[in-house]
């Protein structure tokens, strides 16, 4: 049976690590899936239908209906479907559907770059790479702050930072599938780091794992 290679990287909102993934699913070519995306459809769905967010069986048929193949991130990315999606991700029955197909992903062929909040610790516990990314959420609200004012908006930095605050205990404190660092994985700080440094550093962990399990 052909190893299917499997990088799991997992931290919370801002931290730089859907960048990450991408740059690492190009470099090392698996398929990338950010499982973001799979939360935000299923709210996306409930928004679309004027649903409550707390609505668990629409919710869970809309996990159902999640195509892989389909996710729109345009269509997606928005900030409200953002925190929308973090209210979904609470329910255990919606993270199973959702977890199953993450998986049925991970498994094919040559593997796959997938990142979250749960990949190390629930979805793909048996990773060959877990990447723990996280920044200060000063630094982070910093960065969602420069990335609005890049594309001509205007925002206030106290009540992003507030939203990012928010968004972190929500994830960090469910009692489903919580944000958390797996006991393996490495940590990578990237408050101080731009994102080609963190691409390097990332590479050199993996590099090592790669150059340890071929002499083994
Ligand atoms: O990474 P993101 O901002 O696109 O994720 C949106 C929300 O989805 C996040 O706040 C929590 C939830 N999520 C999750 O619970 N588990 C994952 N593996 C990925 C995202």
């Amino acid at each position: 049976m052909t190893h299917v290679f499997t990088i799991a990287i997992d931290g919370p909102a801002g931290a730089g690590k859907g960048t990450l993934a991408r740059r690492l699913a190009d470099h090392y070519r698996l398929n990338l899936l950010d499982t973001g995306l799979t939360y935000r459809a299923v709210a996306y769905t409930l928004i679309q239908h004027a649903l409550p967010l707390d609505n668990v069986s629409a919710a869970e048929t809309a996990a159902r209906q999640v195509d892989l193949a389909k996710l729109d991130r345009a269509v997606l990315s928005a900030h409200a479907v953002g925190e929308a999606a973090s209210k979904v991700a609470v329910y255990p029955t919606v993270r199973r559907i959702l977890v199953e197909k993450q998986r049925d992903f991970a498994k094919t062929p040559p593997g796959a770059v997938l990142d979250g909040r749960d990949i190390g610790t629930v979805v793909c516990p048996d990773a060959d790479i877990k990447l723990y990314v996280t920044a200060s959420a000063e630094v982070r609200a910093q960065r969602r702050l420069a990335e609005i004012e890049s594309i001509g908006g205007t925002a206030d930095f106290i009540e992003i930072l507030a939203d990012i605050v928010r968004r972190d205990e929500r994830d960090m404190g469910r009692a489903d599938s919580p944000l958390k660092p797996a006991a393996d994985a490495h940590l990578l700080d990237t408050s101080e780091m731009a994102i080609e440094a963190a691409f390097l550093a990332a590479m050199a962990i993996i590099d090592d794992v790669l150059a340890k399990r071929d002499k083994a």
